[in-house]
């Protein structure tokens, strides 16, 4: 099996065990429910992430932001940039992006409502793609199209796959093992497939707490384990809760996981 083909593998395992554990239907727009997590203040400066991206743009450059979310980095972005084009399937997500932009009043950000590979777009400076990869399941498309519109690429991954925190407790919960998404290793083999050799920035970030209060923790663990209410599966995450959850921050972590920080994976096709 090719890189690719194993990274395609991976998404497709991870996506059929999270359908065989749903009790319901998934929902049209996965992120409605999340989509205000990603607004946030385009002016804000103690965000390591938007400090750094923020030197790599200049004042008269296009820049595409792939899987633009609710903006948190297409705004601050287009603050720097001559224009930014935000492509973003969620419906719900490019709400969040376009009400940020008129109260922050942003006014160099084009949305289009679609997916990546359905996206009908110009060509840009650089682009962008933050947090997108790991349910990506055709990761050569996906990768060979953002070479084929930007002189230079950012893609930003987790060194672990995002919910790999909670990955632990699978097997007590649900007596099997969490299938992994992929994330840097797999995308570095990806890359080095597909004849590219990146340079790689580790953005630092402080850890902080997961949950803002055990009800909180109970509610959103419960939600990503796709355990129900009265359930025995609950009945096992309640008890599992005190040994796994440490406080932190005024609220809790869970306990030994470690901080997920941003890579910056870079380059600049054809170079
Ligand atoms: C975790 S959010 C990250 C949002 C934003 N990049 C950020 O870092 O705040 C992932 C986003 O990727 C989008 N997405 C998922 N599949 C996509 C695809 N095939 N093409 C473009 N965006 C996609 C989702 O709709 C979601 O908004």
């Amino acid at each position: 099996m090719s890189e690719t083909e194993r990274w395609n593998e991976m998404v497709r395992v991870e996506h059929a065990q999270s359908d065989s554990m749903r009790k319901e239907d998934p929902p049209a727009d996965s992120w409605s429910n999340f989509a205000q997590q990603f607004r946030a203040d385009p002016r804000r400066t103690d965000d390591p992430l938007v400090n750094y991206l923020r030197q790599l743009v200049t004042p008269g450059q296009v820049v595409l932001d792939v899987g633009a979310g609710g903006g948190r980095l297409a705004l601050p972005l287009a603050l720097e940039a001559k224009k930014v084009i935000a492509v973003e399937p969620s419906p719900s997500m490019c709400r969040v992006l376009r009400e940020a932009a008129s109260e922050f009043d942003v006014t160099n950000v084009e949305v289009i409502e679609s997916s990546w590979l359905d996206a009908q777009v110009p060509q840009a400076d650089l682009a962008l793609c933050c947090h997108v990869l790991y349910v990506i399941q055709d990761i050569e498309a996906f990768v060979r199209k953002l070479e084929q519109h930007a002189k230079r690429i950012l893609v930003i991954v987790y060194q672990a796959p995002p919910q790999s925190q909670i990955y632990p407790l699978w097997e007590p919960i649900h007596s099997v093992p969490r299938s992994p998404l992929p994330s840097l290793p797999e995308f570095l083999e990806v890359l080095t497939q597909l004849g590219v050799e990146p340079d790689i920035h580790v953005v630092h970030t402080e850890r902080n707490r997961d949950f803002e209060s055990l009800e909180v923790a109970k509610e959103q663990l419960a939600r990503r384990l796709y355990v129900t209410p009265n359930s025995p599966e609950m009945a096992r995450l309640e008890a599992l809760l005190p040994d796994v959850l440490e406080e932190n921050n005024g609220g809790f972590s869970i306990k030994h996981s470690v901080n997920l920080e941003p890579r910056v994976v870079s380059w600049q096709p054809g170079a």
